[in-house]
């Protein structure tokens, strides 16, 4: 039976690129023949927007796993649906979940194990990978994934030294979370919209391998490039899809390559 591997995409603070790696390091993997399973943990649901064939197809998703009211649940299998890239399956997500939010942290702790619960079986037995892409905060949302996840992928922005910070939020509540999930061993900060050129981004990046040791680092980075907010825009599509040839394309299978060389064959 295949073992999946789950990595939580996470950063305390917004913009630091969670949704383009979900996005894009899945499309990579997937177009290596991996099968990958994308759940949008953001009721924002940009990774949502940006994969699902079309949005009106949605009956069940992550409104249906996380409700605490549900009596019957909804079998995980009913809200897994195709994307737009072969290989690349998704767990959408819709705004009304962020309702969910408050009961969840009321049946804290208990409530940790709602995600896992309702998806871990069937995702690591029917996937190779499962990425869960999380909203800008430190919620019962971030720690349910945590909770189910071998890994956890940190997107820091190299000009920003506040995004060090959302590093720093993630990693103590990573650490507080060690003792009830014993899978989660690993963190990778990816350092995206780099400019090698500047200084702040020098600073901000030697700042990152000092706090967090280089190893824990990718080697890999995301440039700069235009053509991430173009994909944005157009919805329904991958870099690969609208620029296989772009050096932000190129960026995100250099990642998976690496990725691949760290975790396949891992569990
Ligand atoms: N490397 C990049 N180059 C250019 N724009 C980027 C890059 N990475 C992210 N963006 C843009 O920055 C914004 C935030 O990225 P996103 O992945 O949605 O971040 P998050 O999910 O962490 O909030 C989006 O508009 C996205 O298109
Ligand atoms: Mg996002």
């Amino acid at each position: 039976m295949r073992r999946g591997l789950i990595g939580t995409i996470s950063n305390y603070k917004g913009g630091t690129g969670k949704t383009i790696t979900a996005v894009n390091l899945s499309a990579a993997l997937a177009i290596k023949k991996k099968k990958v399973l994308l759940i949008d943990n953001d009721p924002q649901s940009d990774s949502t927007r940006s994969l699902v064939k079309g949005p009106a197809i949605i009956r069940s998703c992550m409104y249906d796993l996380l409700n605490v009211d549900e009596e019957d649940k909804i079998p995980v299998e009913d809200c897994i649906y195709p994307t737009i890239q072969d290989n690349l399956d998704i767990i959408p997500n819709i705004p009304e979940t962020s309702g969910h939010e408050i009961p969840l942290a009321q049946d804290f702790p208990g409530s940790n194990a709602t995600l896992k619960k309702a998806v871990y079986e069937y995702a690591v037995s029917n996937y190779d990978y499962i990425f869960i892409d999380c909203p800008p905060t430190l919620s019962v949302f971030v720690a349910n994934a945590l909770f189910c996840s071998d890994v956890v992928i940190i997107p820091m922005t190299a000009g920003s030294g506040n995004s060090l910070e959302g590093i720093k939020g993630v990693m103590d509540l990573m650490l507080s979370m060690k003792e009830q999930n014993n899978n989660l061993k690993e963190f990778k900060i990816l350092i995206n919209k780099i400019d090698r050129r500047k200084s702040a981004h020098k600073a901000n990046i030697s700042n990152a391998q000092m706090r967090f040791g280089e190893e824990n680092i990718f080697n890999s980075t995301i440039p700069t490039s235009s053509d991430f907010e173009t994909v944005e825009a157009i919805k329904q599509t991958t870099i690969f899809n609208y620029a296989t040839r772009s050096k932000g394309a190129n960026a995100f299978r250099n990642l998976a390559k690496e990725f691949l060389n760290l975790f396949e064959n891992r569990n």
